[in-house]
């Protein structure tokens, strides 16, 4: 065996499949992919993305609810996942011209494509008018907008509204999106009953997408949605679907413990001032204030003991209702589809990235740097740090005579805080030229959302796998470039 994770003891271990281990076991291969493609690379593997899609499948199934998966492509930009959502016959959640555009090259049509976008352009909503993809609406201006370019087409816009503002324990949840679930129905009734305002607008759904990840919060939306449908039936309104967007919960850990014993070394170093943790003594969110540790970590939470599947059954039992019935129940009850937009939790264990060691050296702190083919925009997290010990693959086995070492990993970009992981990764040696680095779990957010071309880098290059034989080792015939497709 020549690979081996960072921090054998003490580490943040990832839940790592089988198909990143085989990869792992085969350097030859990993090697060949970058001396073709160049460092680094990012190798998505399409059985996982398929895997993730049945279990949701398989939630709503159980329920008996009619429901449709709209795979949230911001999370990653590769057509090959776009194209395998189409096929497996989930929808995609567009969020751009572009996205919307690829989408319906790539086969999307109007029962498999939303148009989500934050900011909606004049060419966005004629396209997605034309071909009568579904556009949420965010404001009266997108409202009043899609009225007259529908019209002046002659053609209906299929639309949903977005809404926010729920009341969760008596708290409004604020967000910058979407129309005030509190005012929503007068407007509708406004809007789309007692005028004719919007006679080109056929309004089909609501939909909500909420920060954080409540499942409470998600449960409370979701019912008070449906309440809003059954107010609206008084209307002649039938609203056809409830989207309930994406923040679907994943776990990326493979141990509790782990987690929790990090947490409190995070707390104590930045307490104790130590430096050995994270880079420079980094406290990740955590601060010493007037003698006093404040703050909290600023990361994704990265271990969840419900997360994906039991994340939304939660949200369509519904354990804080104030009927009798779940939602799922009460969605059969009238005749709603329920959508969901995940994007992380579909990319989950689909992805790595791997890059090539250009150089070690030590600072003047005699801290160990290793420099990697790679830029840390290829790797960002939007939150401090990516926060799971990554894999090496030496070209040289380790034998009794190498010592440990700790290290940080640096990457190409000329700011002092390229540092692709904030935590210290100890290995059984320091790795050689050559040596290759891989980073598990990628896919969703960490490949492409913050990928920049600064220094006129190159973009990484996107590799789609998925073997052509099943039962033979993987080659790199296996592996396809996703700008081909
Ligand atoms: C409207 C909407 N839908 C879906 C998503 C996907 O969310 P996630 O990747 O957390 O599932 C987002 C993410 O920002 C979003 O804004």
């Amino acid at each position: 065996m020549n690979y081996y994770k960072g921090n054998k003891t003490e580490g943040l271990t990832p839940i790592t499949s089988p198909w990143m281990l085989e990869l792992l076991q085969n350097s030859s291969l990993l090697h060949s992919l970058l001396d073709n493609y160049g460092s680094p690379i990012n190798i998505h593997h399409l059985p996982s993305f398929n895997k993730n899609i049945k279990k949701f499948q398989q939630v709503f199934r159980a329920k008996k609810v009619d429901a449709q998966i709209f795979y949230a492509r911001k999370a990653n930009k590769c057509k090959g996942l776009v194209k395998e959502a189409l096929n497996t016959g989930i929808g995609v959640d567009t969020a751009s011209f572009k996205e919307l555009q690829q989408s319906i090259s790539l086969g999307g049509k109007t029962d498999s494509l939303v148009l989500t976008s934050a900011i909606k352009t004049k060419d966005q909503i004629t396209l997605a008018v034309k071909k009568q993809i579904p556009i949420v609406l965010d404001n009266n201006d997108e409202v009043e907008l899609t009225q007259q370019i529908a019209e002046s087409i002659n053609k209906n816009a299929l639309i949903a509204l977005r809404v926010s503002g729920f009341l969760v324990d008596n708290k409004k949840l604020y967000s910058r999106f979407g129309f005030d679930i509190e005012k929503v129905k007068e407007y509708i009734v406004e809007n789309f009953v007692t005028t004719n305002k919007c006679k080109n607008l056929k309004l089909k759904g609501l939909h909500f997408h909420l920060d954080g990840y409540s499942t409470k919060q998600r449960a409370i939306a979701l019912q008070t949605c449906i309440d809003l449908v059954e107010e609206l039936h008084q209307y002649q309104i039938n609203i056809e679907f409830i989207d309930m967007g994406g923040g679907i919960l994943i776990n990326y850990l493979a141990d509790e413990n782990e987690w929790i014993q990090f947490n409190k070394k995070l707390q104590d170093s930045v307490k104790n001032k130590e430096e050995s943790l994270t880079f420079n003594g980094t406290g990740l969110g955590y601060e010493m204030i007037e003698g006093k540790l404040q703050g909290s970590l600023k990361t994704y939470p990265y271990f969840n003991k419900v997360n994906s599947e039991s994340f939304l059954e939660e949200v369509l039992v519904n354990d804080f209702k104030d009927s009798s019935l779940s939602n799922s129940e009460r969605a059969i009850e009238n005749n709603i589809q329920l959508r969901i937009e995940p994007g992380r939790s579909l990319l989950n264990q689909v992805g790595v990235t791997v890059a090539k060691v250009a150089h070690r050296k030590q600072d003047a702190k005699g801290q160990w740097l290793v420099g990697l083919e790679m830029n840390m925009s290829q790797m960002l997290s939007s939150s401090a740090d990516f926060l799971l010990d990554p894999f090496v693959v030496y070209q040289e086995d380790v034998t009794s005579n190498d010592e440990a070492v700790s290290l940080y990993f640096t990457g190409a970009y000329c700011l002092e805080r390229d540092i692709l992981l904030k935590r210290s990764i100890k290995l059984p040696k320091l790795p050689e030229i050559g040596d290759l680095v891989m980073f598990v779990n990628t896919a969703g957010y960490m490949m492409h959302f913050f990928e920049t071309e600064a220094h006129l880098f190159e973009l990484s290059t996107n590799l789609i796998y998925k073997k052509l034989d099943v039962n033979k080792a993987p080659t790199t015939k296996d592996f396809i470039n996703d700008d081909n497709l």
